[in-house]
């Protein structure tokens, strides 16, 4: 897909570095032609020999090099894309302030190819709100953004600011080369839910599941960069690009309640949320005393959100459910996709290992209602995103 694509791959000084090794070579395997620029401070994590190996030519590390007068321009000028990861804070200030300390900060000013930035640091570094201002205003002009993750950070520290996988990174590099096609949701109002709801028993406990949302935010922002306005109504914690209308909600009548307005204008609601199927009756209003013995719970149903959505649905809207299963996964996909009335079913064997909760990763298979049956292998989050929201753009374009 990168076929004859110049991608100058920066890599600045952070322990993500290594990483970028893998990006290097993922991206050298799908064609494309890996300029790799090393900053001074990425040289004390990851040794140039190693770069010089897998890109596409020997790494460039200064501005004095004898291979051109002038590398920096001819970098910037000749590339198709530029792409920094890991983006450390320095880097991303240097690009916002406008400063050229190094060649890697030259090329960015030099360029006028589309840049991709992968932010990656501690936590304390990534909520700082200069990081924030920077990444701001460089999103303001045009820079493309991709997210880094949550989770354990170098010295055991736990947070937002692991660098995004590289599996998610070349994706976004494939995409943002594609070309127009790839914004083929422009102006596509789209709805996501995501994560598991928390049904109160009393004020500190609850029923709930293991969903961590992280694949309803993959379609979110999968669907936010080929031109969708989004809007993501989540039970998680986690971010979202500046551009996703995020509702973050708890239960799953405020989920209920945060749909009402919202589906009725969407083009496509897509419910990758693990919605509880029960709640208690009645809420304690106090801490439920361990002393009173154990306690009766009686449970009743939740509404259905999607059957209920799929019942009210206006002409031409497309509504695509999820299908948690640990056995006979097709048939009871299938079964679903008819009960609730659906457009799709995106079924996940959950009891399979790396699929369905909490991994960064996902297995599926798209059922329509069209008899369509699509296989999405096991991948990243983001490229089953991207599957599901292919068959959903054909599924527009139908007439
Ligand atoms: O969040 P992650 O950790 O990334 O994990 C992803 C996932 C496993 C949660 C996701 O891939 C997934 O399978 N989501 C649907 C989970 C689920 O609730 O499946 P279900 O088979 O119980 O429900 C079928 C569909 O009905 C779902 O679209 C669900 O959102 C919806 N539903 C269910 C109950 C209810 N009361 N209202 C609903 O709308």
């Amino acid at each position: 897909m990168l076929e004859g694509k110049r991608i100058v791959l920066g890599v600045s000084g952070g322990i993500a570095a290594y990483k970028a090794v893998e990006v290097c070579r993922r991206l050298v395997d799908a064609g494309a032609h890996v300029i790799p620029v090393l900053t001074e401070g990425s040289q004390h994590f990851i040794g140039r020999t190693t770069f010089d190996a897998l890109g596409s030519e020997p790494a460039w590390t200064g501005l004095w090099d004898e291979r051109h007068p002038i590398p920096h321009t001819h970098l910037g000028q000749t590339a198709d894309l530029v792409l920094v990861a890991p983006a450390t804070a320095r880097v991303l200030g240097l690009y916002a302030g406008g400063i050229s300390e190094d060649l890697l900060t030259n090329v960015l000013l030099a360029t006028r190819a589309p840049v991709l930035v992968c932010p990656a640091m501690h936590t304390e570094m990534w909520e700082h709100p200069a990081v924030r201002d920077n990444l701001r205003l460089l999103r303001s002009r045009g820079v493309h953004v991709v997210e880094p993750e949550s989770g354990r950070l170098a010295g055991g520290d736990v947070g937002t600011g692991r660098l995004a996988d590289p599996a998610v990174i070349v994706a976004t590099v494939q995409q943002l080369l594609a070309g127009e096609e790839h914004l083929d949701l422009t102006g596509v109002r789209l709805v996501v839910t995501a994560g598991g709801t928390r049904e109160p028993i009393d004020p500190v406990r609850f029923i709930g599941n293991r969903s961590s949302g992280k694949q309803g935010h993959a379609i979110a922002a999968e669907a936010a960069a080929r031109g969708a306005k989004v809007t993501l109504v989540t039970t998680s914690a986690s971010p979202a690009a500046a551009e996703i209308d995020l509702v973050r909600v708890d239960t799953a009548a405020e989920m209920a309640h945060a749909l009402e307005t919202r589906a009725e204008h969407a083009d496509v609601i897509v419910m990758a949320a693990a919605v509880a199927d029960f709640r208690p009756v009645a809420v304690a209003p106090d801490k439920i005393k361990k002393s009173g013995g154990v306690p009766e719970i009686t449970l009743e149903a939740t509404p259905d959100i999607l059957a209920d959505l799929a019942a009210h649905r206006r002409t031409g809207q497309i509504i695509v459910g999820f299908a948690a299963e640990t056995s006979d996964l097709r048939a009871n996909a299938a079964e679903k996709l008819r009960r609730k009335g659906i457009d799709l079913i995106v079924a996940n064997d959950v009891s399979a290992p790396g699929v369905g909760f909490e991994h960064d990763t996902n297995e599926v298979v798209i059922l329509g209602a069209d008899g369509s049956v699509q296989d999405v292998p096991f991948a990243d989050k983001r490229v089953i995103a991207r599957a599901i929201l292919n068959v959903v753009s054909t599924l527009r374009s139908k007439p």
